[in-house]
């Protein structure tokens, strides 16, 4: 098992939480997909395809590289005539992967390794992946959706990760306020 080169302070300190699990375990959708309110999820993964839905060969290639890294067949997800899919579940959480491949500037296989492997990449996704779903959201509440390999982060990720680091120093989390100094008795 390799482990991260990087310590970001951000998985020190998830790890602390008990959410570092390292093993990818996912024989079957062992989980549910992550549960955020208000998202498209129909229209946001559309995006993932390079070529319009009109050009159906250029959107079978693409699925084809998908289906490459993750060494699965399509039938794995589509059903035998293409015209529904095997879950509902896998169907969401391919959705909500395409969406994070085509916001974040990455490929499936930038985390996927063949069937049931992750890369480094995707074992830290993975933490993440557990997080967003603890937390009701999606990744694009901290991380910007430019494209950038999830360096750009928005203010709700600074936010987050100043903390991480806080706590990982063992110094207290960003104190409250002081309290006004009370008024001078005579
Ligand atoms: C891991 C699951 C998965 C695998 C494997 C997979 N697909 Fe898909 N496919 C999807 C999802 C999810 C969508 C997006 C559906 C949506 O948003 O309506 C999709 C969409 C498509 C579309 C676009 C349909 C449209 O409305 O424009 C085509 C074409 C397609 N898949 C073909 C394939 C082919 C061919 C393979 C095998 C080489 C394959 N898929 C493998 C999950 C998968
Ligand atoms: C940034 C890393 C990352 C990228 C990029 C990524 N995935 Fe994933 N994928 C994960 C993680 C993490 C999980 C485990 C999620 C969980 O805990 O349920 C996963 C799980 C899955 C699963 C469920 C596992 C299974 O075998 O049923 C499918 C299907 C899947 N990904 C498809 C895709 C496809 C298709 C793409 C490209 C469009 C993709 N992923 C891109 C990180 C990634
Ligand atoms: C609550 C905030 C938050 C959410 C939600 C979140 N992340 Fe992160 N993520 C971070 C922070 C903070 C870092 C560390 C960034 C740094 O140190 O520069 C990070 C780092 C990462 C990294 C490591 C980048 C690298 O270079 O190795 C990946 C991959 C990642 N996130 C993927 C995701 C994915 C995928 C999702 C959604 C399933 C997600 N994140 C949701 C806050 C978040």
């Amino acid at each position: 098992m390799k482990s991260s080169k990087r310590a970001l302070p951000v998985f020190a300190s998830l790890a602390a939480l008990g959410l570092g699990s390292v093993l990818f375990a996912a024989a079957a959708l062992a989980d549910e997909p992550l549960k955020a309110p208000g998202i498209d999820w129909d229209a946001r993964a559309d995006k993932w395809f390079t070529a319009p839905k009109e050009d159906e060969a250029a959107r079978k290639a693409q699925m084809k590289e998908a289906s490459r890294a993750l060494k699965r067949p399509c039938k794995f997800c589509h059903t035998e005539d293409f015209s529904g899919f095997t879950d509902d579940k896998r169907k969401l959480l391919t959705q909500q992967m395409m969406i994070v491949s085509a916001e974040n500037g990455v490929e499936c296989k930038d985390c996927h390794d063949g069937r049931d492997k992750m890369t480094e990449l995707g074992h830290d996704a993975k933490k993440m992946y557990d997080l967003s779903r603890e937390k009701n959201v999606f990744c694009d509440e901290c991380h910007q959706t430019n494209k950038s390999k999830f360096k750009d982060l928005t203010d709700k990720g600074k936010k987050f990760k100043e903390e991480a680091e806080a706590k990982q120093k063992g110094a207290p989390a960003p104190a409250a306020p002081t309290p006004a100094p009370a008024p001078a008795t005579k």
